[in-house]
């Protein structure tokens, strides 16, 4: 079973068991992870699950498409390692994945 590690803004960690199959927003949904509320479902149309993924994990993960990138653009303190969590799917390849949290979220 992956483990992804959610890390606030302070730096506090949060390493939770992610069942393949399941997005990243529901694992941290799931967990009671602060800052990733998830209010739409996972329909990409919130961005409170908004994310930043370590760029090493970058290959392992699908490329956002348009309707992502058109969701972060809503969102505030993007940068390129902005993603919207519910458009990550967890598969083994994700184990160890970083998913720190903009400050603006907690
Ligand atoms: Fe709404 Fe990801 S949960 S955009």
């Amino acid at each position: 079973m992956p483990t992804i590690i959610f890390v606030q803004h302070d730096g506090t960690e949060q390493r939770v068991h992610a069942e393949v199959g399941q997005s990243v927003m529901q694992v941290a949904v799931n967990n009671q992870v602060p800052g990733i509320l998830g209010d739409c479902g996972g329909n990409c149309s919130c961005a409170t699950c908004h994310g930043y993924v370590a760029p090493d994990f970058s290959s392992h993960m699908p490329v956002a498409e348009s309707y992502e990138t058109d969701m972060l653009s809503c969102a505030v303190d993007v940068t390129e390692e902005s993603r919207l969590t519910c458009q990550i799917i967890v598969t083994p390849e994700l184990d160890g994945l970083v998913v720190r949290l903009p400050p603006t979220q907690f």
